[in-house]
């Protein structure tokens, strides 16, 4: 499969997940009201001062509506997936401007003030590109935060694979150190933290469900999803070795181009 066609893919699924997302996401909407908690910590004071604003990846809404109210200015709110963009544009009304776009290709010229993405970035083909081209749009003492995943996220799901001698279909991420470092070196970075957030729940099962039910299961370039049996065998020694269950490994950075 070629990259273009698996970023076809992951855009496909979010498309079909778009209607059950919203009350799946419980991880997610933990994760997009820390991330806004940083951003509105960081921004000068008086946030009524018009912005610019351009959202990425921003499925059924979670950060948009953590941010949207409290941000005046002109707001671009986008998302790969046609469908999460129409459940966005419902949920969080006619104040922004909402479109279908690759954020790693941004059809939108800057400059902006504000570039925010909320557990998005974990699906580019290139970060660290991604990254570069996002500080090329920001304004001079413009803000570009967003949260991934790291290398620990479903750790425990990843080591009941190789105790089975099987490979997870998940994919495996950088470490918050790397990403950190592959900030391009114009923006100075402002806000780094790192956090163990449990997936959901204790059942193994319901992990799995749940990645199904937000769109998240487009197996990794070069895996494929476990046969029954082995999916079995998996969540069977998972519930052994990791009774408290799964947990996703996020990193949020903000990062700021210098006045
Ligand atoms: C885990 S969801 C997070 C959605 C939302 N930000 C939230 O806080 O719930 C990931 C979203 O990123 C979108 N996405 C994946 N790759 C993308 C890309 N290259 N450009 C824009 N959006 C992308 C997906 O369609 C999906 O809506």
């Amino acid at each position: 499969m070629t990259p273009p066609e698996h970023k076809a893919r992951i855009a496909r699924r979010f498309d079909a997940a778009a209607a059950t997302y919203d009350v799946a996401s419980a991880a997610q909407r933990t994760a997009a009201g820390e991330l806004a908690r940083q951003i509105r910590e960081l921004l000068p004071a008086s946030t009524t001062t018009p912005r610019r604003v351009l959202e990425i990846g921003c499925g059924s809404g979670h950060l948009t509506r953590e941010l949207l109210p409290h941000i005046a200015g002109d707001w671009f709110v986008s998302d790969i997936a046609p469908a999460m963009v129409t459940r966005c544009r419902t949920s969080c009304g006619p104040a922004a401007h909402y479109l279908v776009m690759d954020g790693e290709h941004s059809a939108l010229a800057g400059p902006f003030d504000l570039i925010i993405s909320n557990l998005a970035a974990q699906w580019f083909a290139d970060l660290p590109g991604t990254m570069a081209r996002l500080a090329d749009l920001l304004a001079p003492g413009g803000f570009l935060a967003l949260s991934t995943l790291g290398n620990e996220n479903f750790a425990a799901w990843h080591a009941a694979h190789a105790a089975l001698g099987l490979t997870a279909a998940t994919p495996g991420y950088p470490s918050g150190a790397t990403i950190a470092a592959a900030l391009p070196p114009g923006l100075a970075l402002r806000h780094f933290s790192e956090q163990n957030l449990p997936a959901h729940g204790s059942d193994p099962l319901e992990f799995v469900r749940n990645l199904r039910a937000i769109g998240a299961d487009t197996p990794a370039p070069g895996t494929a999803p476990l046969a029954p049996g082995q999916l079995r065998r998996v969540l069977r020694h998972l519930a052994q070795s990791a009774p408290a269950g799964v947990c996703y490994h996020l990193i949020y950075v903000v990062a700021q181009r210098p006045d």
